[in-house]
C-alpha cells in the first residue's frame, strides 16, 4: 500500500480484517505518539507546519496587504505540503493519515444526482444504502447541536454569515464533521485543552479531531496485520517476470537526510498516494517504460473541485468575534442555482482579534479539467492547468457572493491574496482525478493493463464532488474494496 490517506486507510482496514498482511509506505511522519506527537497552531507556525520549506505558505497569504500569517522556518518533514505547478498550487497532508491530519474535518455527503453524473458506473442507491453509512460510521462523523450553535461564542462568525446569506435569499446548512463537537463545547467551557479554539487546523489538531490514525488506521493496526513504514517515499514501480511488483522507495529522516534506497516486493499493490501522488507514480512508470501497458487515460481528468476562496468586509457593527472555532460548521448551499451552482463553507479567521472579515471556501461546478504529463528533466508530473480554466469557478462564486454583498451593502476584501484580487482560485485543497474510475481503471479501481494493481484514492474521482471530498473518497474506497476482496484477494498473501 502506498500512502495512508482516506483511500489507503480503507483498503488497509478491509485487507487486514480479511487476514492479509499489509505493508503501508508513507512518505510523511507519524504524528500519533512518540517525539513528534504535537502539532503547531496557525498563529505561530514552526518547522512542524510545512513539508521541507524555508517559509510557511499559508493559503490566506496577506492581511491588509501585510504577510502576517507566514514565518521563516527550518526545513523539516512538516505536516502540510503545497505542491506548486505553473498556474495551480495544491495543498496536501503529509504524514500517517494524509489529508485527515490537516483538513477542516467537514464530512459532507454529496448530492445523489451529482454523484450519478460524475461517477456514472457507480450504483448510486447502493452507495447511499451501504457505503456512505459505513464510511460515516468508521470516520466518526458527528453533527453540531443546533441549540448550542445558536448561543456559543465560537460560531458567532458563522451566525453572522448565515444572517447575511439569508438576507440574500440563500439557503444555509449545518456541515457534519469528524471534529468532536462535544469536545469543542468543552473547549469553550474551559474544561479541556483547546485545539479548534486555539487556531489549530491546517497544521494539525492536538485534540478533538478524529483523524484516520485514530479511526481506520487504528482499527487496521489492531488486527496485527498492518505494518506502517514512515518517511518512505515510493519513487518507482516495476513489474517482475513472475507477476510481482517491486517498489523502490527513498527513506529519509525528519530533517531530509537520505538514509537509504529500499526495495520492496509484493504480489498485490494498492496506490493510495492521493490524486497527485498516485497519478505521478503511474505516469512515471508508464513514461519510463516500467509499466508501458498503462492506459493513455492515466494523467487525465484532473480538477480542483472548483475551489475559490474569498473574503467579505463587514460593517463595523457586524463583528465576527475574537474566539472562532477553526472547524467550519456551516455552509451556504446554492447548488440548485441552474447557472452557477455553489456550495460555500463559512471559513474561520481564528487570529484572536476582531477582523470584521467573513471568509469562505466556495466549491463550484467547474467543467474544466487539467492533465498531467511526465517531465523527464525533473522526474516529476507536471500539471497542465491554466488560470483561464479557473474562470468558471470565479464566475460562479461571484454570482453568489455579489448577491450577498448587494443584500448587505458590503464589499469584497481585496487585501487577502497578495495583489488586489478578491477571488483566489490559484490553489486547491481538493485535488481529484488523474486515474479516473472506469477510464484508467475498471469500475472498481483495478488499473487497466495490469493485474493486481489498484488505485484507491481521490485520483479515481474526475475532478469534482460538488462538496468537500473525503466522505466520497472513503465511501468509494469501501465500495471498491468490497468487490476486490470478494473477487481477487485470498487471505495470507505476503510481502517481503
Ligand atoms: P491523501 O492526500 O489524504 O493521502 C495521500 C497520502 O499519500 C499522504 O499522506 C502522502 O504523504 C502520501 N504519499 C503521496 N505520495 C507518496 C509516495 N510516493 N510514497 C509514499 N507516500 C506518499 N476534505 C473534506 O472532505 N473536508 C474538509 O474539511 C477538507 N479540508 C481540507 C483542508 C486542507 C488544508 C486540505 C489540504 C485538504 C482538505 N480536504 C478536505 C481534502 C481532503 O483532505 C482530501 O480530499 C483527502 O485527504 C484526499 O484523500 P486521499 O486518500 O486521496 O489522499
Amino acid at each position: 500500500m502506498i500512502g495512508s490517506g482516506y483511500g489507503a486507510a480503507v483498503a488497509a482496514l478491509r485487507l487486514t480484517e480479511a487476514g492479509v498482511p499489509t505493508l503501508m509506505l508513507e512518505m510523511g511522519q507519524s504524528w500519533s505518539g512518540g517525539a513528534s506527537a504535537s502539532f503547531c497552531g496557525m498563529r505561530s507556525p514552526d518547522e512542524r507546519s510545512t513539508w521541507f520549506a524555508e517559509r510557511t505558505r499559508a493559503p490566506l497569504s496577506s492581511f491588509l496587504w501585510m504577510d502576517l500569517a507566514n514565518r521563516t522556518i527550518r526545513r523539516h518533514a512538516g505536516v502540510l505540503d503545497r505542491v506548486d505547478f505553473d498556474e495551480m498550487s495544491v495543498y496536501v497532508g503529509r504524514g500517517v493519515g494524509g489529508g485527515s491530519l490537516v483538513n477542516g474535518a467537514m464530512a459532507v455527503t454529496p448530492r445523489r444526482d451529482y454523484l450519478a453524473e460524475t461517477l456514472p458506473c457507480v450504483d448510486v442507491p447502493e452507495m447511499y444504502r451501504t457505503h456512505f453509512p459505513r464510511a460515516r460510521a468508521e470516520l466518526g462523523v458527528n453533527e453540531i447541536d443546533p441549540d448550542w450553535f445558536e448561543t456559543c461564542r465560537s460560531y458567532a462568525y458563522a451566525r453572522l454569515s448565515r444572517k447575511q446569506a439569508h438576507r440574500a435569499g440563500l439557503a444555509t446548512t449545518f456541515v457534519p464533521s469528524v471534529y468532536d463537537f462535544d469536545y469543542l463545547r468543552r473547549e469553550e467551557e474551559g474544561s479541556v485543552p483547546r485545539s479548534a479554539l486555539a487556531a489549530e487546523v491546517i497544521y494539525g489538531n492536538n485534540h478533538g479531531k478524529r483523524s484516520l490514525d485514530q479511526t481506520y488506521l487504528a482499527a487496521a493496526l489492531r488486527t496485527g496485520y498492518l505494518t506502517i513504514r514512515t518517511l518512505h517515499e515510493v519513487r518507482e514501480i516495476e513489474l517482475e517476470p513472475d507477476g510481482r511488483y517491486t517498489l523502490t522507495a527513498r527513506e529519509i529522516d525528519a530533517e531530509g537526510t537520505l538514509l537509504g534506497v529500499r526495495r520492496f516486493g509484493t504480489d498485490r499493490l494498492f496506490l493510495g498516494a492521493g490524486s497527485l501522488g498516485s497519478t505521478e507514480l503511474l505516469l512515471r512508470a508508464r513514461e519510463t517504460g516500467r509499466l508501458p501497458g498503462l492506459s493513455t487515460e492515466v494523467g487525465r481528468g484532473w480538477g480542483g473541485n472548483g475551489n475559490v476562496m474569498l473574503g467579505r468586509a463587514n460593517h463595523l457593527w457586524n463583528t465576527t468575534g475574537r474566539l472562532q472555532s477553526a472547524m467550519p460548521a456551516l455552509g451556504i448551499d446554492n447548488w440548485d442555482d441552474p447557472e452557477h451552482p455553489v456550495f460555500a463553507e463559512v471559513a474561520p479567521v481564528p487570529v484572536g482579534v476582531e477582523t470584521w472579515l467573513s471568509l469562505y471556501l466556495a466549491i463550484t461546478r467547474n467543467p474544466e479539467r487539467g492533465r498531467f504529463s511526465y517531465d523527464l528533466a525533473t522526474d516529476s508530473a507536471r500539471l497542465c492547468w491554466s488560470a483561464a480554466q479557473g474562470q468558471p469557478a470565479i464566475d460562479a462564486a461571484k454570482a453568489t457572493f455579489d448577491r450577498i454583498n448587494r443584500a448587505n451593502r458590503t464589499i469584497y476584501r481585496y487585501d487577502l491574496f497578495g495583489g488586489t484580487r478578491p477571488f483566489e482560485n490559484r490553489f486547491t485543497y481538493h485535488p481529484l482525478g488523474g486515474v479516473v474510475l472506469d477510464k484508467a481503471t475498471d469500475a472498481y479501481g483495478r488499473v487497466r493493463g495490469y493485474r493486481n494493481l489498484y488505485v484507491t484514492d481521490g485520483a479515481l474521482i474526475p475532478g469534482s464532488t460538488g462538496v468537500n471530498p473525503f466522505v466520497t473518497i472513503t465511501a468509494l474506497a469501501e465500495r471498491n474494496l468490497e468487490r476486490v476482496l470478494a473477487e481477487d484477494v485470498q487471505p495470507a498473501r505476503s510481502f517481503s
